[in-house]
């Protein structure tokens, strides 16, 4: 439909932020679903749910909608209008559940049919590897070399390990030399379950109770893939930090004046790691630094 192949925008200081508000349904989610759709669909699969946050039920229902496969999106109860707006829109069915997406989850797996095939985050292999198109455009679009820092605002965190199998695949096969990035995620300290596990040296995360993040795509309290995340972050030297989510939207807000681009609050998020990082000297004047506007703010 037409995802992927979005701008790396250059905004100073070798800063770039790469605008992911530009695909089909507003955010990085269509890669995953472009491929995870895709193939459900070769596999002959006719009906398709999954739990989301917002943005992925908007994307794997364009998808669906697109491949004629039925998708029932389970949904926070709290979830802004738009969302259920633009979900319904491709007409899929939506049930609302909980206060955030592992509350939806359960639902699903109570509720579920046995023949729906489950896309949920990391349950199925594709959607990580359609998020590696992140880790290949970067590199194409910086001349076949590397940043010296991401950072991404994690949630499930598919974005981060899609594009950290990428690099590692790249290297592999000779298409690009390392070192490769020091990853960075970003949450907000109202539901930072990788921050505490990264800080506390822990392998795994903890489910994050009372989760409260008004960066919705963030308020995942327990990510499955938790462990992998943690691994990139120490194979690549990464970090974990929080944004104080009661800065959340001056930070958001400040970030849109700037740049110019209709980011969600997630940008907010990110923006606060970038200042922490470089007041702290973690990042370095002149390192080549790479911002994630994972979504469109929707109204
Ligand atoms: C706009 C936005 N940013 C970031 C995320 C987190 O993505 P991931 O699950 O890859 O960590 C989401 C997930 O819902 C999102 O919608």
């Amino acid at each position: 439909m037409g995802e992927g192949w979005t701008p790396l925008l250059p905004i100073g200081n070798n800063v770039y932020v790469k605008d992911e508000t530009v695909n089909p349904t507003g955010s990085f989610k269509d890669r995953g679903m472009a491929m995870a759709v895709t193939l459900a669909k070769a596999q002959n699969v006719e009906k398709i749910c999954l739990p989301s946050a917002g943005n992925a039920g908007v994307s794997a229902s364009a998808y669906c909608q697109a491949a004629g496969i039925d998708c029932f999106v389970f949904l926070p109860e709290t979830i802004p209008e738009p969302f259920k707006n633009e979900t319904k829109r491709y007409k899929s069915e939506l049930v609302l559940s909980g206060q955030t997406i592992s509350e939806a989850a359960q639902a699903m797996i109570n509720q579920k049919d046995e023949d729906w095939f489950d896309i949920s985050t990391l349950k199925e292999p594709f959607r990580v590897e359609g998020k590696k198109t992140l880790g290949y455009e970067i590199a194409e679009q910086l001349g076949w070399s590397l940043p010296d820092v991401i950072i991404y605002p994690t949630g499930g965190g598919t974005g981060l390990i899609g594009m950290w199998k990428a690099f590692k695949e790249m290297l592999g096969m000779g298409w690009i030399s390392g070192p490769l990035p020091r990853m960075v995620v970003a949450q907000s300290d109202g539901c930072a379950p990788v921050v505490e596990a990264f800080q506390n040296h822990q392998d795994a995360t903890s489910f994050w109770h009372k989760s409260n993040t008004i960066a919705l795509g963030l308020n995942v309290p327990g990510p499955l893939g938790g462990y992998w995340i943690l691994e990139i972050l120490s194979e690549s030297n990464g970090i974990a930090v929080t944004a104080q989510e009661t800065s959340l939207e001056i930070n958001t807000e400040n970030f849109r004046k700037r740049i110019g681009i209709d980011a969600s609050t997630e940008i907010g998020v990110v923006w606060s790691a970038y200042e922490e990082l470089t007041e702290k000297k973690w990042i370095t004047p002149g390192e080549k630094v790479v911002l994630f506007a994972t979504g469109i703010e929707r109204r």
